[in-house]
């Protein structure tokens, strides 16, 4: 699979998950198996905890430069480079974030080669890597409509995308779909996947990656053979030994039974899935913990008045989850996170989906 200047042996990306859950140790081992790694830029200001950043005393980042902290981005793409060395690497930045167009420019900086962007429309995406031609931009859509809206967008910059991920509804995390959508048939990815395909070729020679619920080489086949040229997974890497997330998310998510997970409502205003633990619980009878706006991580929250509207911060739940705390933590997965059995290593992993099970 080639990404702008970027051969990847595998079609394979692993695919961004914040806040902690895919950073250098994940992301650098995966880019070094010959897949696509892709370090999160959610949260960094959580990583080894007090080096970088100011930090309430529960531990929080305070404030957007803090969450998004461009040093500790800096050190897990450094740490990252350790593992994989010059081999491609990403980074996963929602557009619904504060401060966007900042952590592009400081991943850029930092020496990534590719951009991932989901969590609404990345239309001014190449405006902040005007100054490093090298660095390839890879939007997520849900839809042809997206995706065209994208590329007359960036028309004005000369750019077209490097390449597209398609993202169905049983994605971890959120969702590109209004709740009902998601269980629609017409929004499952392989009827969505056609669209995207037909529509890119309006616009040049541009990769289709398919991702949500793919879990083994036969899924894998399966999108090649719909015309896709690669798949971005997540859920499955959180059950390697390398995942950089907490172990307390590992054994949630291998504990977790099919219907133990159930999309929610998240400040961002996007259905989000998760599996139904304490923290659910205690939303609904009233002792879940305070709603105080410390870290301003995205915009459509609005500092905190979206997290009081649906009951929980979602800056302070996942920070809870990356540091393993099964009372208040918030453990997103994607619907096939119950499949997740035990733990293996990242070379194992891609070796099963490369060669089968
Ligand atoms: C725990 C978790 C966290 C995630 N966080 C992000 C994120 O920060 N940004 C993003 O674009 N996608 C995020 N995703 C979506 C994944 O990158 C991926 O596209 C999707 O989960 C693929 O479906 P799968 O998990 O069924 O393989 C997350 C997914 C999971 C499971």
């Amino acid at each position: 699979m080639r990404i702008g200047k970027y051969d990847i042996k595998h079609p394979i990306i692993q695919g961004g998950m914040g806040v902690g859950i895919s950073w250098d140790k994940l992301a650098g081992t995966v880019s070094k198996e010959g897949a696509l790694g892709v370090i999160s830029a959610v949260g960094t200001g959580y990583y080894k905890s007090d080096e970088f950043t100011v930090k309430t005393k529960k531990d929080k980042p305070v404030d957007v430069l803090n969450f998004y902290s461009k040093d500790a981005l800096k050190t897990i793409i450094k740490n990252a480079r350790k593992i994989c060395g010059d081999a491609p690497l990403a980074c996963n930045i929602l557009h619904a974030i504060n401060d966007y167009g900042r952590v592009v420019k400081d991943a850029c900086e930092a020496g990534i080669n590719i951009i991932i962007t989901g969590a609404g429309l990345p239309t001014n995406m190449p405006e902040f890597t005007k100054d490093f031609p090298d660095v390839a931009l890879v939007p997520i859509v849900s839809s042809a409509r997206a995706l065209k809206l994208i590329c007359r967008k960036w028309k004005r910059f000369g750019k077209i995308p490097d390449a597209i991920i398609v993202e169905g509804p049983k994605s971890g995390g959120h969702q590109g779909f209004t709740y009902d959508q998601c269980f629609q048939e017409e929004f499952q990815l392989e009827n969505i996947v056609g669209p995207v395909i037909e529509e890119a070729k309006n616009w040049g020679d541009i990769p289709i990656i398919a991702a949500g619920g793919i879990w083994d080489k036969n899924d894998i086949d399966k999108f090649l053979a719909l015309g896709c040229d690669g798949v971005q997974m997540a859920t499955r890497f959180i059950g390697t030994f390398e995942c950089d997330v907490d172990m307390n998310m590992k054994k949630v998510l291998m504990d977790a039974k099919e219907e133990d997970i159930k999309l929610m409502k998240s400040p961002v205003g996007l259905p989000a899935r998760a599996v139904m633990t304490n923290l659910q619980e205690s939303m609904k009878n009233n002792t879940a913990p305070k709603v105080a706006c410390i870290s301003n991580c995205v915009s459509p929250c609005n500092r905190g008045q979206e997290a009081k509207i649906v009951g929980y911060c979602i800056a302070d739940r996942l920070g809870a989850a990356y540091q393993g705390d099964m009372n208040t933590g918030l453990f997103f997965t994607g619907s096939n996170g119950y499949r997740l059995d035990k733990l293996i290593s990242v070379h194992e992993l891609i070796e099963k989906l490369t060669k089968g099970e």
